[in-house]
């Protein structure tokens, strides 16, 4: 069975439909404990200031899984109840975003200045991450309670966020900003860092949710996905990591910042691996300063150590790695198909945004 064409453009299209009436939901939640309008004004322009603007892979990635499941399109209410799953992943993806945008000392984010950089807003931006938060198990309050998985549903969230706060935990205690040692860099504390940081919450739990939409409850089955999607995150924390040193900022819709916060990035850990003397000492002198001259020495030595050309073997790698592990699963299989993982593949093979 071929199943689903998945439509990037058009998928995205008829998610963004659904963004109003989450929008209308969430702002009755505040309305029913009548709260004066202000407030009520603030919330919504959090919502629409910080949900719809990125590429929504993961919260379309819910209903691409439970399309790719049912073996066709999803309609009417089925399909809205899937998307709201979705806009909660998205939710908690704002929550965080919001959050590390602060921790970073980030500029812009999707185009547009970080929240937190808006007037007006300042540190206000922290609890407007927390309402993100609670929004998205509103959501799942609202239409999910009765659900027999409704229980899973919770428990893949919380356990989910746990991850990723213990993840951006080890992100930030290796980036001290008043001491820079690069010696203290790897690879190993890399990897965990992304793993926790990224690949549970960007592609496990979109996929694990849209297998509890599907009915899935065999937990072998979710094991087996987490085989996989874990080191897709992987790899797509890796191309985060490269894509803030060298993608325009105009296309990214964000400004690098993790040369100037001494962040353990692949970039670094592999610029480390093959510099000269002369080199390393640059990179000890102007890594982790908050100087664009000095970000730029140290840009100078990552291209000069040819980390493009390392980059582009580990893209190929890692994709071929993927599709060994996908190819794990049976081509006729009745519970997980192997497009669910392809579908998240080709949406960040080459990525360049
Ligand atoms: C972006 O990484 C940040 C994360 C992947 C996770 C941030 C996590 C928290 C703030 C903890 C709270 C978590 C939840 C789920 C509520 P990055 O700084 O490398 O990427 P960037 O370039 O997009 O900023
Ligand atoms: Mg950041």
């Amino acid at each position: 069975m071929p199943g689903p064409r998945l439509d990037i453009a058009h998928n995205k299209k008829r998610f963004l439909g659904v963004f109003p009436m989450v929008v209308e939901e969430l702002l009755d939640t505040l309305r029913a404990e009548s709260m004066p309008d202000d407030i009520v004004e603030w919330y919504r322009r959090n919502l629409e200031y910080n949900l719809p603007g990125g590429k929504l892979n993961r919260g379309i990635s819910v209903v691409d899984t439970a399309e790719v499941l049912r073996g066709k399109l999803l309609e009417g209410d089925e399909y809205q109840k899937a998307a709201i799953l979705g806009w909660s992943v998205e939710l908690l993806q704002a929550c965080s975003l919001l959050a590390d945008d602060m921790m970073d000392a980030s500029i812009t984010r999707r185009g547009q200045p970080c929240w937190y950089r808006v007037e007006g807003v300042n540190n206000i931006a922290i609890n407007d991450a927390f309402m993100l938060e609670a929004a998205s198990y509103q959501l799942l309050k609202k239409h999910f309670r009765k659900e027999s998985y409704y229980t899973d549903l919770l428990e893949l969230f919380l356990d989910t966020t746990h991850k990723t706060e213990i993840g951006q935990l080890i992100d930030l205690v290796s980036a001290p900003e008043d001491r820079v040692d690069l010696s203290k860099f790897c690879l190993k504390r890399h990897h965990l860092t992304i793993t926790y940081k990224t690949a549970y919450y960007s592609f496990y739990l979109p996929v694990a949710l849209g297998m509890h939409f599907h009915g899935i409850t065999n937990p072998e089955q979710f094991a087996l996905a987490q085989k996989i999607l874990i080191p897709l995150g992987e790899y797509f924390q890796v191309q985060d990591d490269y894509l803030d040193c060298f993608a325009a900022p105009e296309k990214l819709g964000k400004i690098g910042t993790d040369i100037l916060d001494n962040k353990n990035s692949w970039v670094v850990n592999v610029a480390l691996q093959h510099v000269t003397p002369v080199q390393r000492k640059i990179l000890d002198e102007n890594y982790g300063r908050k100087d664009s001259e000095c970000e730029r020495r140290v840009k100078e030595v990552f291209i000069a150590v040819g980390v493009e050309a390392k980059y582009k073997a580990f893209e190929q790698a890692a994709y071929e790695k993927i599709v060994g592990l996908v190819e794990t699963i049976p081509a006729e299989g009745r519970e997980l198909r192997r497009e669910v993982f392809m579908a998240f593949l080709r949406k960040i093979f080459g990525r360049t945004m």
